[in-house]
């Protein structure tokens, strides 16, 4: 898309040096819109839910501030049947769609009046619309009604809202959203409860990055966690997901000791069924979550910990561009990590962080350089198919090391800083490390800062933390490939993490009788837990252990997860490509776009 005038500026930024005049906003090349010249500020929504269609329908009504008074307003949308467009005096506006850019929608494009500083935009979604996934009752947990969320992250609202879906461009909105009667609406924003219409209201007044704008609908349960949190979830599911979540209050009150005061208001999450793509999207006041992190024993709220840390870096300070992506997860799960210390210990935490290192070096294997690049050169590019753990794990580790040279207190002071010198704004990977220079001068003078964001692989200088929990599964793995049988293995107070890094460390020469005998004396084909069974169920594909067969074949059909999916769809090609093939044809309609786009990639259509 837009080829000749994206490279010359990615050429330019590559260079570290492109200067940007206050109040502009930083060219984005997976945006048609040109906010330079005619600029969304809020973003007012009216939409009647059709669960019947499968549609959603309404009106936009979008501020506009206007540098160039004579440009037009160029809109981001993608699937979008665009009705009627007037402006600030109610008659109507000339507007054309642009062609289709596969995966990048079509501009609309609207001739404005000299008056015009609001246009409202009437339209609908299609079946294409990728940020909706329509649910079935038999897609959520309590099968008695259909369900509805939206997933904007990174480039998909526009699939549902006509805005100009930049990271760089924010607004804040406000809604109203009619939906049958027994289903309830929240959003990413404030709840100003139902109006005489019935229609749920909404409203949030500081400034976001589209892609934070979301919407769930369905039949939901809420339980307060403490006076500023709770959970939504379907009936069924709300009791343990309070259970589970019960220390959301508590990480809220260590975020805030660390990086400085919660901006949002209320902290809420909602627990979605299944099918929910991610394990967590940071849509801000409601944290969006997937049921797969309700193990039972509260091991997997790291998740929480992630979410909540988003409410500083990435809605508060948000990256300008898909390219400085690493801005928002790198920092995020430093930011996670110290709250996860916080609550459980520095044991925990460095195990975390020492699982999560040892994912990357087996992953970065598998990437292309541009892609271990911290500053993706992403070009043209979709934003996704950047995505991997580069921008999480090494992000964070590269701020552990600027953390190790600054120290600890100066490093935190200057975290608290960042947030509050650029909160409300869209930054680039240049803006940061001309922040870091000016506040900790010596921190990015003795860390080698252009290596780690520019180059590809892990930099040596990366801190590797030790963790007395995993050393004891090594040990107990070195037993085991030593001879012992797994019923005599010492694992009786393994933890979660434990599990796993005892499930990655199984030697490859593992066998299908193994694999019996480790089912037998540990019970996995049967465990509760999303993240160990999904690890087990891989190796059970790579292994041919075909008594997990019916246990993976349920988890293919009921969890929607990316991050589950992938890999044991790729386990699944490598041992047999037509199994994988026709299991993916039995449960693709089951799965959000965002990762049928993945899976086409790996299995095939
Ligand atoms: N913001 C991400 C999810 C995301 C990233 C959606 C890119 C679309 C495009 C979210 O905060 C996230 O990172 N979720 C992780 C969980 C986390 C604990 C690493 C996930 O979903 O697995
Ligand atoms: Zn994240």
């Amino acid at each position: 898309m837009r080829t000749p005038q994206v490279v010359p500026f990615l050429l330019l930024s590559a260079c570290g040096s492109l200067p940007r005049a206050p109040g502009t906003i930083v060219r984005d090349p997976h945006s048609f819109a040109e906010p330079n010249r005619a600029r969304v500020t809020h973003v007012s929504l009216e939409l009647e839910l059709d669960f019947g269609a499968r549609e959603a329908r309404g009106t936009v009504v979008l501020q506009v501030e206007r540098p160039e008074p004579a440009a037009p307003l160029v809109l981001d949308t993608h699937a979008l049947v665009i009705d009627e467009v007037t402006g600030g005096d109610g008659t109507p506006r000339r507007f054309h769609l642009g062609p289709e850019v596969e995966r990048f929608g079509e501009p609309l494009v609207i001739e404005l009046a000299s008056g015009d500083r609001e246009v409202r935009v009437r339209y609908r979604t299609t079946e294409r619309s990728e940020a909706l996934q329509w649910l079935s009752p038999a897609q959520t947990a309590d099968g008695t009604d259909p369900f509805l969320f939206t997933q904007g992250q990174s480039i998909l609202t526009r699939s549902w809202i006509p805005l100009q879906d930049s990271p760089g461009v924010r607004v804040s909105y406000d809604a109203r959203v009619h939906c049958s009667d027994g289903l309830t609406a929240v959003m990413s924003a404030e709840r100003l409860g139902r109006d005489a219409q019935g229609a749920w209201r909404f409203r949030l007044d500081q400034p976001v990055p589209p892609y934070l704008i979301a919407l769930a609908c369905g039949k939901l349960a809420f339980r307060p966690l403490s006076e500023r949190c709770g959970v939504f979830a379907e009936p069924s599911v709300a009791e343990g997901a309070a259970y589970e979540l019960a220390d959301t209050e508590r990480m809220v009150q260590a975020a805030e000791a660390l990086f400085g005061p919660y901006r949002w208001g209320r902290y809420d999450l909602i627990v979605l069924p299944p099918s929910f793509p991610f394990g967590g999207m940071e849509n801000p006041t409601l944290t969006f979550a997937t049921p797969t992190i309700l193990a039972g024993d509260r091991s997997l709220v790291a998740l929480v910990a992630h979410e909540l840390a988003h409410s500083w870096s990435g809605n508060l300070v948000t990256n300008a561009t898909w390219s400085d992506f690493w801005l928002n997860e790198g920092f995020t799960v430093y930011c996670e990590n110290r709250i996860m210390e916080v609550l459980y210990g520095a044991e925990r935490a460095a195990t975390e962080r020492l699982l999560a290192i040892a994912e990357l070096e087996r992953e970065l294997q598998t990437l292309d350089p541009w892609q271990q690049i911290l500053r993706m050169p992403l070009g043209s590019r979709h934003p996704d198919d950047g995505f991997s753990g580069v921008p999480y794990t090494k992000g964070a580790l590269f701020l552990s090391c600027l953390e190790a040279a600054a120290g600890r207190e100066r490093f935190d002071a200057f975290l608290r800083g960042y947030f509050a010198r650029h909160a409300f704004q869209s930054i680039t990977t240049q803006d940061f490390l001309d922040d870091l220079a000016r506040e900790l001068p010596d921190a990015a003078a003795a860390v080698d800062v252009a290596r780690w964001t520019e180059q590809p692989g892990l930099p040596s200088d990366a801190p590797r933390p030790e963790s007395r929990s995993l050393a004891a599964v090594d040990a107990e793995l070195a037993r085991l490939a030593a001879g012992t049988p797994p019923s005599e293995l010492v694992t009786a107070s393994f933890t979660t993490q434990q599990w796993l890094r005892f499930l990655r460390g199984l030697p490859e020469t593992t066998t299908a009788d193994d694999m019996v005998a480790l089912d037998e004396a540990f019970g996995f084909t049967s465990r509760g837990n999303s993240e160990v069974l999904c690890q087990w169920l891989e190796l059970a594909i790579q292994h041919g252990y075909a008594p997990a067969d019916a246990r993976l074949e349920e988890f293919l059909r009921d969890v929607g997860r990316r991050k589950f999916l992938k890999p044991l769809y790729m386990a699944l090609v490598q041992a047999s490509p037509e199994r994988a093939r026709a299991l993916y044809a039995q449960n693709r309609e089951r799965y959000h776009s965002v990762v049928t786009t993945t899976l086409d990639g790996i299995v095939g259509r």
